[in-house]
């Protein structure tokens, strides 16, 4: 067969030649983005990863080119032999970096015809995501993607590169494995050869990275895929990239150290911005207090105030009866809001009631007093002491939320994140990070009616709270730190209990009886009576962090082949139907109602 490329080589990329290479002869391969036919000279514009340039075929210059010409449409894949030269006086296009010039082509070789695509390849484009995921293959060409996919590469190698370079191993950890509880559910994979058995896929490589500090290795690293069966959404895959560290001989002070230089190093190599170190931290307890999320957007100020103190006793039953009950209630201070329409409010009221608030109670200060539904349950001595706990001057507008402390929290600190957006309040090419350290270990699961690991089981207590661990649980401070960044979560982690009587306590606190943790976790607990370095570690999700280098708004548009919100790849078809054959390998049956 012959041999379609001939002796044509790339010489150059497409973003690439300038009014200095005027005269040389080039060779430029890619797709064809635009045909522009003037009735006698044909123009291009051939793409490829890096840019646009344009050629020209002119018939009264290379009359068997541009015969050949007449055939190409969008995203053919063509190669051009052609001389650089200056565009005519009014051509010159300045939004292009290669805009000064063409290339006028001598010799042309259609590589392979393309039928008309799905979409134009252009950056806005308006096709639903469902048509982009299942032409990846397409969307992936637009300009914006390959930039993420690039950007993604750059981080990648940068991170690498600061990590060899200060003693960490690049070691793999196995995907067939046995469950490591990260709070979602697994991934189960059937064993062929032991029938009725599963793996399960990693949500993390905790466990595995735990034991390589037992085994000696001090220092190790992966950029790996962890995978989670939970509920999606904007910033969650089911098969996500963690950066994943972990250190022997250490405290949490060095691992926010180490961690911090890293995301530095990254910043600084791919986007060439310094971020100022040490970063800002928080305890859980200040970042709920102040935003009302573990993961506070810094980004703008209009904190939370708490104000169960004052109303406690007020003539506002609802309030009033929360704070009796253990609640709390909390105000918001909109400033300068005084005209948002009650349509606004009421829209508002709706936001917060997805995050289970029973209510939104407001105030607006006018230069003539309060108004608001609630003014007359307030004596002048509350309403004093409230105007000056929350800083109400006249013009402003604010939100109270009275409720357990869960609810009231998330809810008003969702409600904060929404109100920055719509009012402005962010500076969208800001980078805000804070730490947020001395999370509790244990939350209560009421309808399991048990407690929870709020990071991981193998998580190390605050030493000072270890008497609590059976008397109060949820009284318990971890040593476990979130990265946080203009909102996102981007990592965790936390100082490890390296001590398998502590293990043991953690495990019944958890629920498990001797024997069900013995059986899940035995290799654990034996590799921690087997000589057990005190140890710590940290992972990224890296997805998340280059969603927010990329200015992204969906982890989707940062990953090559993502999956939709039911957790399908609509390009291959996945998940699908197994072979009754391949079932009955597996000695697997598929119950009658399994298919809708
Ligand atoms: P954690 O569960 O907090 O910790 O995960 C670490 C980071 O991974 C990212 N992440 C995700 N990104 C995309 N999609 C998901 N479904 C998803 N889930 C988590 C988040 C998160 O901060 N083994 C521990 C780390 C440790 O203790 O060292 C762990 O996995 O950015
Ligand atoms: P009601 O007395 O139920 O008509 O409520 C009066 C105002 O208080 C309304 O604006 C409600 O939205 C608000 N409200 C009701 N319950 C709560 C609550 N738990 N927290 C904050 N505001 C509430």
């Amino acid at each position: 067969m012959a041999d379609l490329l001939g002796n044509l080589r790339k010489t150059h990329h497409c973003n690439q030649l300038g009014a200095e290479d005027v005269g040389l002869e080039v060779v430029l391969m890619g797709w064809v983005q635009r045909r522009r036919d003037h009735g006698g000279v044909i123009f291009i514009d051939l793409r490829d990863r890096e840019g646009l340039t344009q050629v020209v075929f002119n018939p009264d210059i290379h009359p068997e080119p541009h015969a050949k010409a007449h055939v190409i449409r969008s995203e053919f894949v063509i190669g051009v032999r052609g001389r650089v030269a200056l565009r005519p006086e009014g051509m010159v296009n300045p939004n292009l970096a290669t805009g000064a010039i063409e290339v006028i082509v001598s010799e042309l070789r259609i590589l392979n015809p393309a039928v008309t695509p799905a979409f134009q390849i252009e950056e806005n484009i308006e096709v639903s995501e469902v048509t982009r995921l299942t032409h990846r293959h397409l969307d992936l060409r637009r300009p914006r993607l390959q930039k993420n996919i690039i950007l993604r590469h750059k981080a990648g190698a940068s991170v690498r590169q600061y990590l060899n370079g200060n003693g960490f191993l690049d070691i793999e950890t196995p995907f067939l494995t046995r469950s490591t509880p990260e709070g979602a559910r697994d991934y189960l994979v059937p064993s062929r050869v032991n029938p009725g058995q599963f793996y399960a896929l990693p949500q993390s490589p905790q466990l595995f990275k735990q034991l390589l500090m037992v085994s000696g290795f001090e220092r190790y690293y992966q950029i790996v895929r962890c995978f989670r069966d939970e509920d999606l959404r904007a910033d969650r895959q089911p098969e996500f990239t963690q950066i994943d560290l972990e250190m022997s001989f250490i405290g949490e002070e060095d691992i926010m150290a180490i961690s911090e230089s890293l995301i530095a190093y990254v910043f600084q190599e791919v986007l060439g911005q310094s971020i100022p170190l040490p970063l800002p931290r928080l305890t859980y307890n200040e970042a709920m207090a102040r935003y009302g999320l573990d993961k506070p957007d810094i980004r703008f100020g209009m904190e939370l105030k708490e104000i169960s103190d004052i109303v406690k006793d007020s003539g506002f039953k609802v309030f009033a009866d929360v704070v009796k009950k253990g609640g709390i209630v909390k105000a918001l201070n909109a400033k300068g809001c005084v005209e948002m329409s009650r349509k606004e409010i009421d829209d508002l009221t709706q936001f917060v009631a997805v995050y289970k608030a029973k209510g939104l109670a407001w105030i607006k200060m006018r230069e003539d007093g309060w108004q608001s539904p609630i003014a007359k349950f307030f004596t002048e001595e509350e309403k004093a002491r409230l105007s000056e706990r929350i800083e109400m001057a006249p013009g402003d507008l604010i939100f109270f939320m009275a409720d357990q402390p869960k609810i009231a929290n998330e809810a008003l600190g969702q409600l904060r994140n929404h109100l920055g957006k719509k009012l402005n309040l962010i500076d969208p090419k800001a980078f805000k990070f804070t730490w947020v350290t001395q999370f509790p270990m244990f939350e209560w699961n009421e309808d399991e009616k048990r407690h929870e690991a709020l990071h991981h089981p193998f998580t190390a207590p605050l030493e000072e709270d270890y008497d609590l661990l059976e008397k109060e649980p949820t009284a318990v401070r971890s040593r476990a730190y979130d990265l946080v960044l203009n909102g996102f979560e981007i990592g965790g982690g936390s100082i490890r209990i390296h001590d398998m009587e502590l293990q043991s306590r953690v495990f019944k606190v958890l629920g498990m009886d001797e024997a069900t943790y013995k059986g899940k976790f035995g290799f654990l607990l034996e590799a921690l009576q087997s000589g057990a370095p005190p140890h710590g570690g940290l992972a990224f999700g890296f997805d998340r962090l280059i969603m927010l280098l990329c200015g992204e708004s969906s982890i989707r548009d940062v990953i090559a082949f993502p999956k939709t919100q039911k957790a399908a790849c609509l390009l291959t078809g996945a998940p699908s139907d197994a072979a009754p054959a391949q079932l009955d390998e597996l000695s697997i049956r598929i119950k009658a109602t399994a298919k809708v």
